[in-house]
């Protein structure tokens, strides 16, 4: 599969590596520059299934479009994509800002992150996945023979097996944590990963799983 992953940071690059070496599929990063050298550090890391090119031209060549910008820069990325009708987006951001107590959530009570990017993506289908762990844990998702587990939000239900298998090439145990408003849930999931890994000692190598009986 062809996937456009907006951005080629932390999440960007684990993701493009993952993808291209445990399932095959094709990269191309869509990045403001894509001669800067650290960008094509990581194409060049990745290999032939991987480069980089400008945001529209990213999307036009993709089925998949993958959003790993800084909240901050999630509109005007969207709005440089140009016509998105009928991608399927997934939505790594979380709406992250400083506030009186630090790092937060920018918004999530009556909206979120995964609505505003579909509200910017026209005629897109868009899902908020990826975002609940840290960028080490999408490169191995899997701890001592155990999933850490990855939730899927999004309207389009014909779509979501797609989505839902790409998520599952990574190595997490996949879940349908329903529609897309459920990012609300999803994003204030991630401040948890957060607070647990950077304030209260867990680090970032360690994950959440899915127990059932
Ligand atoms: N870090 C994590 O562990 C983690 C985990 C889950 C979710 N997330 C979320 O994933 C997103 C990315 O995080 P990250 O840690 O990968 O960030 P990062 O390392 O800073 O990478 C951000 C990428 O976005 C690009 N970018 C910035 N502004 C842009 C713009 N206006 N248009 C196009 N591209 C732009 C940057 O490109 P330039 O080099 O051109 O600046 C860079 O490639 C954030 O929303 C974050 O909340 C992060």
């Amino acid at each position: 599969m062809k996937l456009a992953i907006i951005g080629a940071g932390n999440v960007g690059g684990a993701l493009g590596t993952a993808w291209a070496q445990k399932a095959g599929h094709e990269i191309v990063f869509g990045v403001r520059d894509p001669a800067a050298e650290k960008t094509q550090a990581l194409v060049r890391k990745i290999g032939s299934k991987a480069r980089a090119g400008g945001l529209a031209e990213a999307a036009a060549y993709s089925d998949v479009i993958v959003l790993t910008v800084p909240w901050s820069a999630a509109e005007a990325a969207i709005r440089s994509l140009g016509d998105v009708n009928g991608k399927i987006i997934l939505d790594a951001t979380n709406p992250l800002a400083m506030g009186p107590d630090g790092l937060g959530l920018e918004i999530g009570h009556s909206t979120s992150a995964g609505e505003k990017v579909q509200g910017w993506a026209k005629g897109a289908s868009v899902y908020k996945t990826l975002n609940t762990t840290g960028f080490g844990n999408m490169a191995d998702p899997v701890f001592h023979g155990v999933k850490s587990v990855m939730f899927v939000a999004g309207d389009d239900a014909g779509n979501k097996p797609k989505v839902m298998t790409l998520v599952g090439e990574l190595g997490f145990d996949v879940v349908d944590a329903g529609p897309l408003r459920n990012a609300r849930l999803l994003e204030a999931h991630a401040m948890l990963w957060i607070e647990l890994a950077l304030k209260r000692g867990l680090g970032r190598d360690w994950a959440f799983a899915r127990v059932t009986r």
